[in-house]
């Protein structure tokens, strides 16, 4: 490796949710971060005092310059955004404004500065959900995101392609599948009181900060009627940013990812075990489940076919086991709950 892998990350979004996590992986490897976010969802105490933290805009350029400057950063990883699907349906140029249009300045301001490598959050809500039927979602499946959110990342993926190939920028693009769970050891989690995340919402209802939880829909073409997911780790999502940032350092051109663990669990089946770790944590009863109709723009089951990070990243993820995950989201949401955090 270069030297230039000693230099600091510049984490955008590293007071949120996975962008902390990011943050913590990067640390515990050794390597250093610097974070810069509005603050807008994330949490100033997700960062610890060890890691400088800028709080402003990723479309600031002059900031971005400064700290890239003082720093002496040549990667970047892109968390920062707005991540609200039905917020989106409703405001989507606040959501083209702040995932497209901040990250092309901030692109530019990168650009300027030296930056050689960009890791970039993008989403399973790029492809086609509707189409994807029961089977595994590759990387080159059909992309026809449902609604403003999707777009906006699948925009921001064709706009680092471009520059990419324009200016010899190495990029990575990750598409996640649904993020959950919490840092083992308590050091960060999910923040953010609204959410849409099932099991931070399944957590919230054990806990009766939400009086019941609503189950769109029964009577999809999967095992028990209800919408399967793929569920991954925050933490093993985390190493898979150090691990690709690896990747890139030693690989020019852009590659895109799935993060998934390539199996998925039905709505049923999350809540079963949300109820069964609140049980053995908390002695809590069963939370209390509200059947709806079918929530406009879900797909049955949205799976995501992992060969292509496993294989180049040779990512092992550790935390591929859906209690551990409801597990660790459950103590989280208590100590937010408690006030411990
Ligand atoms: N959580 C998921 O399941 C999931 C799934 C797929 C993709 N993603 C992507 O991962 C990224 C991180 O998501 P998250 O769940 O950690 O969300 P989050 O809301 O916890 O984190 C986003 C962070 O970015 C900051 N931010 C937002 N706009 C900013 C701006 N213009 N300038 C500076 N800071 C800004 C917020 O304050 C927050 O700290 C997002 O880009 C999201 O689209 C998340």
């Amino acid at each position: 490796m270069n030297s230039s892998a000693h230099s600091p990350v510049l984490i955008t979004g590293g007071a949120g949710y996975i962008g902390s996590h990011a943050m913590l992986a990067l640390l515990d490897q050794g390597r250093a971060a610097v974070v810069v976010d509005n603050l807008s969802t994330g949490r100033r105490g997700a960062v610890p005092d060890s890691v400088p933290f800028y709080e402003g805009n990723v479309d600031d350029g002059g900031l971005i310059a400064k700290i890239i400057g003082e720093h002496g950063c040549r990667d970047v990883m892109h968390f920062a955004g707005s991540i609200i699907v039905p917020e989106s349906v409703e405001k989507p140029l606040d959501y083209y404004q702040n995932n497209v249009v901040r990250s092309a300045q901030l692109l530019r301001a990168c650009l300027d500065s030296g930056i050689e490598r960009f890791v970039f959050s993008s989403t399973a809500a790029v492809y086609d959900g509707d189409g994807a039927g029961q089977r595994p979602l590759a990387e080159d499946a059909v992309l026809a995101p449902a609604n403003p959110y999707g777009r906006s990342k699948l925009m921001t993926e064709w706009m680092l392609r471009d520059v990419a190939a324009a200016t010899g920028l190495r990029v990575a693009v990750l598409r996640y599948f649904n993020v959950a769970g919490a840092d083992g050891a308590g050091r960060s989690g999910q923040y953010s009181k609204v959410t849409s995340h099932l099991i931070k919402r399944a957590c919230q209802t054990v806990l009766g900060i939400q009086p019941h939880i609503d189950v769109f829909g029964d009577d999809y073409a999967t095992p028990d009627g209800t919408c399967v997911r793929d569920y991954i780790h925050v933490t093993d999502l985390a190493w898979a940013h150090v691990a690709v940032l690896n990747h890139l350092q030693e690989n020019a051109g852009t590659v895109t990812m799935n993060c998934g663990y390539g199996h998925g669990y039905s709505v049923t089946q999350v809540l079963d075990v949300v109820d069964q770790a609140a049980a053995e944590m908390l002695g809590a009863g069963p939370m209390l489940r509200r059947p709806g109709p079918r929530r406009q723009g879900d797909a049955a089951s949205l799976v995501a076919e992992t060969s292509r990070i496993r294989q180049t990243l040779n990512w092992q993820p550790k935390h591929d086991d859906l209690k551990v995950i409801a597990a660790s989201a459950l103590a989280w949401e208590k100590r937010l709950m408690d006030g411990t955090d």
